[in-house]
C-alpha cells in the first residue's frame, strides 16, 4: 500500500521558509529567489541536508504568507504556491492565477516502501524536455527514464540509462514554463505520461522527496537559474577548445610522435594527444609501460614543444596486487568502498580484479590527490576520467556496498550516481593543486548535476552510425540545458567503422560542438583526419581550421557560459520556445552554436535536406544567401559543406588560423557583421587563456553594439586589466548591399572589397566532374580596417 502525507496538522513560518507538520511526514518549504522554491518532504526523523549538486544558497526574498481554513498561500514577486491542508498538496500559480503545476489530487507525494514519488497532474497540452544526456526525442511526453549511471557500451537511440544523471526537466503548457530539479542522488525514475494519461512523476528508490521548483517564466530563465543553483563551469583552458585526437590506444611513443608530426605536416590544427589505457603497465593506474614508453617525460616535452598538450585516461579501479603502491597505500589509508562487513568490494575491470576508491569520502579524495602527483608531475596538462559509473565486468555492483557520502554513510543506491562526479572533483582539485595557477582540464564519462564545476562530459561509447551522430548532437544540446556547456562526442564514432561520408559529416559537425575530439575503438578504423581518404582529409582540415578561426567567437561563448550558465550548444528553445517546430522530430537535431550560428546535422548520404529556420532572417554561412525564417527550406548539402546559417544582426569575431592555441594568430581581429533589423550586442572577451588571473580582472572585455536604426557599430570602453593581443579590426559587412561609406569619428574609412571564403572548395578528385562549387564563396564582400581601441568608439555606415 502506498503511504501518503496525510493532512497538515500545523505549520510555522521561519523567515522565508515554512515548516509543516503533516500526519505522516515533515515538510520544509524554502524560498531561494522570487522564481525558485524548494520542497523537502521527509518521513524519517531528520531531513537530509547535504547535496553534492548545490552550489549556492537562498537569496533574501520577500514573501507573503496567508493562512485560511483550508489552505496556506505563499507568494513571491513572481508566483504563488497554494498549499492545500487536507490532504496536504501543492499547486503553483502565476500571480494572476493561472495554474502552472499541481500535485495529483489523490496521490501528491507518497511512499511505496522506501521508494518516494511525487505525482503531478498532466496538463492537456503539456510537453517536457530535459534530463541531460538521454536518448529518444528531445520532446519527452509519453516516455519514462531511469537515472542510474551505466557503462552503456554501443548504446542505441533508446538505450536507457546512460552514463550520467541530471534529474532536471522543464515542462511547458498553456504558454507557461516551469522547471523541476529533483535533488536526490539515489536511483531515480521520471515518467512524463508513459503508460498513463493522468500524471507526470519523479521518484527515487531511497531518501527524501526533495525538489526545486523553477517558476520560469521562460526556458532560458530556468536554465540560467538551474546553472546558478548547481554552479557554473569554471573557464576551461583555451587549448581544450581546440581539436583533440584520441584512439584506444596510441602506442608505443613512436606512434604518438608520428601522429602529432602528421598533424603539423598536413597543416591540420590540433591541440591535444590522448593516452588511452595502453600507456600503463598492464592497465594499472599511475604506472607506465616502460617498454612502450621508456621516457614519458621527454615524450611529453617533445609533444609540448610542437604545441600539443597530453591527456591520459585515468580510471577508478585499483588493481589488487601486493606491493603495488596505489593498492597498498589505498588499503593502508582505508579509502576503498566496502561491504557492510568491512571487506573491500572487488570486481574485474581492465587491470584485472580491483578495489574502488570511495570518492565520496574526503580522505579518499585526499589519497587520490597524493596518487595523482605521479601523473601531474610527468607533464600532462589534463586528465580523462573513464569507467567511473563505476563500470566493472558484469555491470552489477551490489547495492549493499557502503559509501561515506561526506560523512553521511550510505549505500551504493545513493552513491552510484555521484561517484563519477566526485572522482572528477578529486581529479580537478589534484590538477588545481599541482598546476600552479593553471586551469585544469578534466573530461569525464559519468556525472551528476553540478559536474560542470569539475569536468567536461563526453557521451561515451557511441557507434559509427548516422543515428548515433544525430543523437550525439541532441545529447550535447540537452547537456547544455542541464548546466553542462562543455560537452561533446567521439567524432567519427567510437565503435565500428565510419564510411568516408559519415566521417566527413561528423568531423564538420564536431567543429561546432563545445568539446571536439576524434576517437575510435581498438580494432576499428582510426579517426585521424587522414584516415578516410583525401577528400575527407580536406573536409576535416577545412572544418577544424574554421573552428580555430572562430576561436574568438567560441571563447566568448565559453566566457558567457562560465559567468552565467548560458549553454554553448544552444537548444532552439532558448530563443524560440513558442515555436512548435523546434521540437518537431524532423528538426530536433538543429541547434544554435553560440548566439549566431544555426547548425543542421545531416545524415551521411543525404545531398538535400529540409531544414527549418526560426523567426527572423538568416544567411547561409558559405555564401550569404538570405533566407527567410519561420519556414522550412530545402538546402543542398554535399558532404564537404555542412548547412550552417547565421542570424541577421549577428556580430561574429574571428582570427587567422593557427595550428594550436600557443601559436599566436595575426593581430587583426576580424568582425563579421550580418545586416538585420534588430539591435544586437556581443561581448568580446580575451584573457591569457590558461591562468586564473582573469578572476583578478586580467581580462579584456568590450561590448560591441550593432544598431541598424542609427546605422552604427559601437564599442564600449574595454573593461579589465588585460591588454588585447589584437591591434586592428577588419570589419566585413554581410548583406549590406548598398553600403557606400563607413566613418569613424567623422572621418571616412576606405571601403575595400574581397571574395571571402569560410570553407574552401575541396579539390577535384573526380576526372568526370569538372564543376567547382560556386556556392562556397561570398563575392565582393565589403570590408574596412580600423585600429582596435580600448576606449569607446563608433563606426557609422551609410
Ligand atoms: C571505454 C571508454 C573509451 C576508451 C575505452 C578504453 O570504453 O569509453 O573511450 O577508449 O574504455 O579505455
Amino acid at each position: 500500500m502506498h503511504q501518503s502525507l496525510g493532512n497538515c496538522q500545523s505549520f510555522e513560518q521561519l523567515d522565508q521558509a515554512l515548516h509543516i507538520q503533516a500526519d505522516n511526514a515533515k515538510v520544509w518549504v524554502q524560498v531561494w529567489s522570487p522564481t525558485l522554491l524548494q520542497i523537502q518532504i521527509c518521513i524519517h526523523d531528520a531531513k537530509e541536508d547535504f547535496s553534492y549538486a548545490l552550489d549556492s544558497s537562498p537569496e533574501k526574498t520577500p514573501i507573503t504568507i496567508t493562512d485560511s481554513a483550508d489552505r496556506i498561500t505563499l507568494q513571491t514577486a513572481s508566483f504563488k504556491l497554494e498549499i492545500n491542508k487536507a490532504p496536504l498538496r501543492f499547486a503553483f500559480y502565476t500571480i494572476d492565477g493561472q495554474l502552472i503545476n499541481q500535485d495529483d489530487p489523490a496521490f501528491g507525494t507518497c511512499w511505496l516502501g522506501h521508494q518516494i514519488t511525487t505525482y503531478k497532474s498532466l496538463q492537456a497540452d503539456e510537453t517536457f524536455i530535459g534530463l541531460g544526456e538521454k536518448g529518444g526525442n528531445v520532446q519527452r511526453r509519453g516516455s519514462s527514464w531511469t537515472n542510474w549511471n551505466t557503462d552503456a557500451f554501443a548504446y542505441g537511440v533508446d538505450t536507457d540509462p546512460l552514463y550520467t544523471t541530471f534529474p532536471f526537466y522543464i515542462g511547458l503548457h498553456s504558454g507557461l514554463t516551469y522547471g523541476i530539479y529533483f535533488d536526490n542522488s539515489a536511483k531515480s525514475h521520471f515518467n512524463f505520461g508513459a503508460s498513463n494519461h493522468r500524471f507526470s512523476s519523479f521518484s527515487a528508490q531511497d531518501g527524501d522527496m526533495n525538489y526545486f521548483f523553477f517558476a520560469g517564466p521562460t526556458v532560458k530563465d530556468i536554465v540560467l537559474e538551474y546553472a546558478k543553483l548547481t554552479g557554473t563551469m569554471p573557464l576551461p583552458p583555451k587549448w581544450s577548445l581546440g581539436y583533440q585526437q584520441c584512439r584506444y590506444s596510441y602506442y608505443p611513443d613512436k606512434e604518438i610522435k608520428e601522429i602529432a608530426q602528421t598533424f603539423r605536416d598536413k597543416n591540420i590544427p590540433c591541440d591535444v594527444m590522448y593516452f588511452d589505457i595502453h600507456y600503463m603497465q598492464d592497465y594499472k593506474l599511475f604506472t607506465w609501460d616502460e617498454a612502450r614508453f621508456p621516457d614519458p617525460k621527454k615524450l611529453l616535452q617533445e609533444l609540448r614543444a610542437q604545441g600539443f598538450r597530453s591527456v591520459p585516461i585515468i580510471d577508478p579501479g585499483v588493481k589488487i596486487e601486493p606491493g603495488y603502491d596505489a593498492f597498498e597505500s589505498g588499503l593502508e589509508q582505508d579509502i576503498f568502498a566496502k561491504y557492510p562487513d568491512g571487506e573491500p568490494f572487488s570486481a574485474d575491470v581492465w587491470p584485472g580484479t580491483c578495489y574502488f576508491p570511495d570518492f565520496t569520502k574526503p580522505e579518499g579524495r585526499t589519497w587520490w590527490k597524493q596518487q595523482m602527483h605521479k601523473v601531474t608531475s610527468v607533464g600532462f596538462a589534463g586528465f580523462w576520467n573513464d569507467m567511473n559509473e563505476p563500470a566493472s565486468w558484469g555491470q552489477d555492483m551490489p547495492d549493499l556496498i557502503g559509501f561515506d557520502y561526506e560523512n553521511h554513510p550510505t549505500t551504493h543506491i545513493k552513491a552510484r550516481n555521484v561517484y563519477g562526479m566526485q572522482m572528477a572533483r578529486a581529479t580537478y582539485e589534484a590538477s588545481k593543486d599541482d598546476f600552479a595557477g593553471k586551469r585544469p582540464f578534466v573530461l569525464t564519462r559519468a556525472g551528476f548535476s553540478g559536474v560542470q564545476r569539475y569536468a567536461a562530459v563526453w557521451t561515451g561509447d557511441n557507434t559509427s552510425s548516422d543515428e548515433s551522430m544525430l543523437l550525439g548532437a541532441r545529447m550535447v544540446t540537452n547537456l547544455g540545458l542541464a548546466g553542462v556547456p562543455f560537452a561533446g562526442y567521439d567524432a567519427g564514432g567510437f565503435i565500428g567503422d565510419a564510411s568516408p561520408n559519415l566521417y566527413k559529416r561528423w568531423i564538420s559537425l564536431g567543429a561546432f560542438s563545445p568539446f571536439f575530439r576524434g576517437h575510435s575503438q581498438i580494432n576499428t578504423k582510426r579517426s585521424e583526419p587522414w584516415s578516410y581518404g583525401e577528400e575527407a582529409e580536406e573536409v576535416a582540415r577545412n572544418y577544424i581550421s574554421l573552428r580555430y578561426r572562430l576561436m574568438p567567437y567560441i571563447y566568448a561563448a565559453f566566457a558567457q557560459a562560465s559567468e552565467t550558465g548560458m549553454p554553448v550548444a544552444r537548444s532552439l528553445l532558448l530563443d524560440y520556445q513558442d515555436d512548435p517546430q523546434v521540437l518537431a522530430p524532423k528538426f530536433q537535431n538543429q541547434y544554435q552554436f553560440g548566439p549566431s550560428f544555426l547548425v543542421c546535422p545531416i545524415e551521411s548520404e543525404k545531398q538535400l535536406e529540409e531544414i527549418y529556420l526560426p523567426e527572423g532572417q538568416w544567411y547561409d554561412l558559405h555564401n550569404d544567401t538570405a533566407l527567410a525564417g519561420s519556414q522550412t527550406h530545402i538546402v543542398k548539402c554535399p558532404t564537404y559543406r555542412l548547412p550552417v546559417f547565421v542570424k541577421a544582426s549577428s556580430i561574429v569575431p574571428m582570427q587567422s588560423v593557427t595550428q594550436h592555441m600557443d601559436e599566436k594568430p595575426s593581430d587583426v581581429l576580424t568582425l563579421h557583421i550580418y545586416n538585420g533589423t534588430q539591435e544586437n550586442d556581443f561581448v568580446y572577451y580575451e584573457d591569457d587563456g590558461e591562468s586564473f588571473d582573469y578572476q583578478n580582472q586580467m581580462y579584456y572585455r568590450q561590448h560591441i553594439r550593432f544598431d541598424p536604426k542609427t546605422k552604427t557599430l559601437a564599442w564600449s570602453k574595454a573593461q579589465g586589466k588585460y591588454i588585447s593581443q589584437c591591434t586592428s579590426l577588419r570589419i566585413y559587412w554581410h548583406g549590406f548591399d548598398s553600403l557606400h561609406t563607413c566613418t569613424i569619428e567623422g572621418r571616412s574609412v576606405p571601403l575595400q572589397k574581397q571574395d571571402y571564403v569560410f570553407i574552401p572548395p575541396v579539390s577535384n578528385f573526380d576526372p568526370f566532374y569538372t564543376e567547382q562549387d560556386q556556392t562556397l564563396c561570398i563575392k565582393n564582400l565589403p570590408y574596412i580596417e580600423v585600429p582596435l581601441r580600448a576606449s569607446a568608439f563608433e563606426v557609422s555606415y551609410i
